[in-house]
C-alpha cells in the first residue's frame, strides 16, 4: 500500500517510522517531512496547511491512505477535502476536529454531557471577562478560544496577570482571531496525564499513558513550549484511574460526539488532571500529541497501518491492540533561545552513533544539507530510549543525548522525574 503522511515534525517522524515497520506499507510519502523523515519516507515539498496543494500531490502519488497528523489541517477540513477528492483519509473531519479547534465548543460539550472538567465561562467582550476575573479572584485560568500553538493558556496567579492575559488575547490579538473570545476557568491542581486513544466512533482504544513537560527549564520553570520531553507510562495513572477515565471521560466523549452528529474518527487526545475530586479534562486534541507520540508508538506492538485502516472502516473492535510493558522516555533537544528567539542552520553530530547504539532519534526541526542534518527549528530532535522500566529508560535517554551535539543545544535534565 502507498501511504501519504501530512506534517513535518517529531510526531510525524514517529508515525512514519512506525508505518515503515508495517509489511503492508510498500511506499511511504510525507509532506513536507523533515531531515529525519527523509530516511524512511519520500519527502514532498507541500505545506501541511496547503489543502489544495496536498490534494494535487495526492492526485500525483495516488496513495491508498492519507494520514493527516497536525491540528491545523484537521481543523481546516483536510480530511473532508481528501475524501471529496476520492482518497481514504485517517483523521477526524472538520465537524469533529472542532473538539480541539474551539475551546468553547469542547467546554459546552463537557457541560452538556456531564464530563468532568473545570468550571468555566466564555466571554466575547474583554470588559465582561475582566469584570468576571475581578469578581472571582486568582488563581484563575485564561484561554484563547481557538488554536494558539499550545501557547494560548495563561494560568494566572494574580488578578493582574489574568487581566493582562485577557487584554493581550482579546485586544492586542496575540493569537489573531483565535482570541476573539476567551474561556475563563477555575484553576485545578493535581498531576497531569496525557492519554491518546484510537476511535472509530463505536470503539475507543486508549493507548498507554504519557506525560509531557511543557516548560522550557528544569523544575517547570520558564515559558511554555510545544513540549520539552515526555515519558510513558505516567507514574500516577493506575489501572483504577484508567477505568474511571474510560467510564466517565473517554467513552462518554465518543458517544457525545456521535449524538452531536460529529462522529470522531482518528486519534482523540485527552489532557487530564488527576484532582482530589477525580480525573478531569484539561483539554482535548483532535490528533496524536507531540512529543507524546514519540514515547507511545515505540511501545505499540500492533501494525499501525492495520489500526488506521480499521478506524477508517469503522471496524476497530476487530483489532487486538497490543503494547509493550516497558518504560519509554523522549528528551527534546532544542535550539538556544527557544521558545522565544533562536538561530537555525547548525550542524548536528552524533545522531548516527546514537542510532547505532540502539536509540531512536525523532527529528522535529532539522533539514539535510547534502547528507548532513542541520537545525531548522526550535525543537530540533527528540532523543528516545526504551528500557524495562522508567528509571532505566531515563538513564538510557540521557546517555543518548550525551552522544549528540549542535551549537547552543538546550535540553531539560529532569525529563521523567516529576
Ligand atoms: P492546554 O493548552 O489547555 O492544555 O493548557 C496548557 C496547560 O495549562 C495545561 O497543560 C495545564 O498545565 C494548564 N492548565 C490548563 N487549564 C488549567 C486549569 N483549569 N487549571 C490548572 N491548570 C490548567
Ligand atoms: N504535547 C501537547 C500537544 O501535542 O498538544
Amino acid at each position: 500500500m502507498k501511504v501519504l503522511v501530512v506534517g513535518g515534525g517529531g510526531r510525524e517522524h514517529a508515525i512514519c517510522w512506525k508505518l515503515k515497520q508495517s509489511s503492508k506499507v510498500s511506499e511511504l510519502f510525507c509532506a513536507p517531512g523533515n531531515g529525519g523523515i527523509a530516511a524512511v519516507a519520500k519527502c514532498c515539498d507541500v505545506k501541511a496547511t496547503d489543502i489544495e496543494g496536498m490534494i494535487a500531490l495526492a492526485r500525483e502519488i495516488k496513495p491508498d491512505m492519507v494520514v493527516v497528523a497536525p491540528d491545523d489541517p484537521l481543523v481546516m477540513g483536510m480530511v473532508d477535502a481528501m475524501e471529496q477528492a476520492g482518497f481514504r483519509a485517517f483523521g477526524p473531519n472538520k465537524a469533529a476536529a472542532v473538539i480541539e479547534g474551539s475551546k468553547s465548543f469542547s467546554k459546552e460539550l463537557m457541560k452538556k454531557y456531564s464530563i468532568p472538567t473545570a468550571k468555566y465561562e466564555v466571554f466575547a467582550s474583554s470588559k465582561d471577562a475582566i469584570d468576571y476575573v475581578e469578581k472571582h479572584g486568582a488563581p484563575i485560568v485564561v484561554k484563547a478560544d481557538g488554536l494558539a500553538l499550545g501557547k494560548g493558556v495563561v494560568v494566572a496567579e494574580t488578578v493582574q496577570q489574568a487581566k493582562d492575559a485577557v487584554i493581550s488575547i482579546m485586544e492586542d490579538k496575540k493569537f489573531g482571531e483565535s482570541g476573539s473570545s476567551v474561556v475563563i476557568e477555575e484553576c485545578l491542581t493535581g498531576p497531569e496525564v496525557s492519554v491518546l486513544a484510537f476511535t472509530d466512533g463505536k470503539t475507543m482504544c486508549p493507548m498507554v499513558s504519557a506525560q509531557d513537560h511543557k516548560r522550557v527549564y528544569d523544575n517547570d520553570k520558564g515559558p511554555n513550549t510545544g513540549g520539552m520531553g515526555t515519558f510513558s507510562p505516567s507514574r500516577v495513572y493506575t489501572d483504577e484511574i484508567a477505568k474511571l477515565c474510560y467510564d466517565t471521560i473517554f467513552k462518554p466523549t465518543m458517544e457525545a460526539m456521535v449524538k452531536e452528529g460529529r462522529t470522531f474518527k482518528g486519534v482523540l487526545y485527552f489532557g487530564l488532571m488527576i484532582t482530589d475530586d477525580g480525573p478531569k479534562v484539561i483539554e482535548y486534541n483532535c490528533r496524536f500529541g507531540d512529543p507524546e507520540t514519540q514515547v507511545v508508538l515505540p511501545k505499540l506492538k500492533t501494525d499501525l497501518y492495520d489500526i488506521f485502516d480499521a478506524v477508517i472502516n469503522e471496524r476497530l473492535s476487530e483489532v487486538d491492540i497490543q503494547w509493550d510493558d516497558c518504560g519509554c522516555v523522549c528528551v527534546v533537544m532544542a535550539s538556544e533561545g527557544y521558545p522565544v528567539k533562536y538561530e537555525k542552520g547548525y550542524e548536528i553530530t552524533g545522531i548516527d552513533d546514537a542510532e547505532k547504539a540502539g536509540y531512536t532519534v525523532f527529528h522535529a526541526g532539522t533539514k539535510l544539507e547534502g547528507s548532513k542534518p542541520v537545525t531548522s527549528g526550535g525543537r530540533v530532535i527528540g532523543v528516545t530510549a526504551k528500557s524495562d522500566n522508567l528509571d532505566s529508560a531515563i538513564k538510557e535517554a540521557y546517555r543518548a543525548v550525551d552522544m549528540i551535539n549542535f551549537k547552543g543545544a538546550h535540553y531539560r535534565k529532569d525529563i521523567g522525574i516529576k
